[in-house]
């Protein structure tokens, strides 16, 4: 008999044909409460993205493994499934240069003012020559800090270091020896990455330990001149800490594609800052990478259900038993 797979997010036609040549798929919708865990009770593996799957949810389950579309698995909490024997995949690697790129056209679109220029255009204020009022800063040649080093922190490391030839300091649990090498990168600690740089790009997982990781103490070590780029997660940043910074002018502004909470409140101060460019989460957001990311995450099911998994696979210590 063929497994049951619940499927909680639209995949692509394609995508989907393929998982049914191995399950039967039950697919639901997530915005029903309840629909989820009531769906998960008689299935042997899910697959989706962006909605949290409690422990309670999988109470009285039979499910044997969870396939998330997106390398963040905040939504999970990974040590409860680890005891439960539920194998947990993820899609490393195949988003890795695209977040990259909207890393980067935060950083671009910060420094040069493009989407709050773009709005003064279209609102038909251009009536001659720009001048000092429209200037914004340079890129090229600046200090780019990176904080957590991994895939994505690296595909944008190289961007800054051989296309922007900016300086990149970083931390990280462990040297990241092929960045170091290949594009300069200095391992330093935070206090010394937020007083130098003048980029602070986040590239951490939300963990325990990552969560408000810059908070107000951390603003105030920034350069005033500073922009503040977190495509992470949200909660990696004190939102209130950071609008207050904004407001105090302790740094100069923000390039953000995540929240605290998303989709984020319309009245929320952010949205009304010019120096800050707001992004609806679109990190891996392009056809060809969602499309990739969503076959990857079929396949990592198909093959956990198989018990033949062992790449993507966030708790490791389940295939060891
Ligand atoms: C991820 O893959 O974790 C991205 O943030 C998209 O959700």
């Amino acid at each position: 008999m063929k497994p049951k797979i619940v499927v909680y997010k639209a995949l692509p036609a394609d995508v989907a044909d393929y998982l049914r040549e191995h399950a039967e798929l039950i697919d639901v919708d997530a915005g029903q409460p309840g629909a989820l865990a009531a769906a998960l009770r008689g299935a042997d593996g899910a697959i989706g993205a962006s909605v949290k799957i409690t422990p309670a949810m999988l109470d009285g389950s039979r499910v044997k493994a969870l396939s998330t579309i997106s390398v963040g698995y905040d939504q999970f909490d990974v040590p409860d499934l680890t005891k439960r024997g539920i194998v947990l995949a993820h899609t490393p690697d195949v988003l890795t240069e695209s977040t990259a790129d909207t890393v980067f056209s935060l950083i671009l679109a910060s420094a040069r003012r493009v989407v709050e220029l773009a709005d003064w255009v279209k609102a038909g204020h251009w009536k001659g020559s720009i001048g000092p009022a429209q200037f914004g800063v340079d890129v090229q040649g600046k200090t780019l800090g990176i904080v957590g080093l991994g895939r994505i922190g690296g595909a944008v490391a190289r961007r800054a270091a051989l296309g922007f030839k900016m300086k990149v300091l970083y931390t990280n649990r462990t040297p990241n020896e092929a960045a170091e090498r290949h594009y300069g990168a200095r391992r330093v600690e935070l206090d010394e990455l937020l007083a130098s740089s003048d980029f602070v790009c986040l590239q951490v997982p939300l963990t325990d330990a990552t969560r408000h990781l810059i908070g107000a103490r951390q603003l105030q070590k920034m350069k005033r001149s500073a922009i503040l780029i977190n495509a992470s997660r949200g909660a990696t940043v004190d939102e209130q800490a950071l609008i207050a910074a904004l407001e105090a002018g302790t740094i100069h502004g923000a390039g953000l594609d995540v929240f605290e909470r998303e989709p984020i409140d319309p009245a929320s101060p952010l949205l009304r800052m010019p120096n800050v460019v707001a992004l609806p989460h679109i990190g891996s957001a392009t056809h060809e990478t969602r499309h990739a990311m969503a076959r990857c995450a079929a396949e990592n099911l198909v093959a956990a259900l198989a018990g033949t998994l062992d790449v993507n696979v966030v708790n490791r210590d389940v295939l060891a038993r």
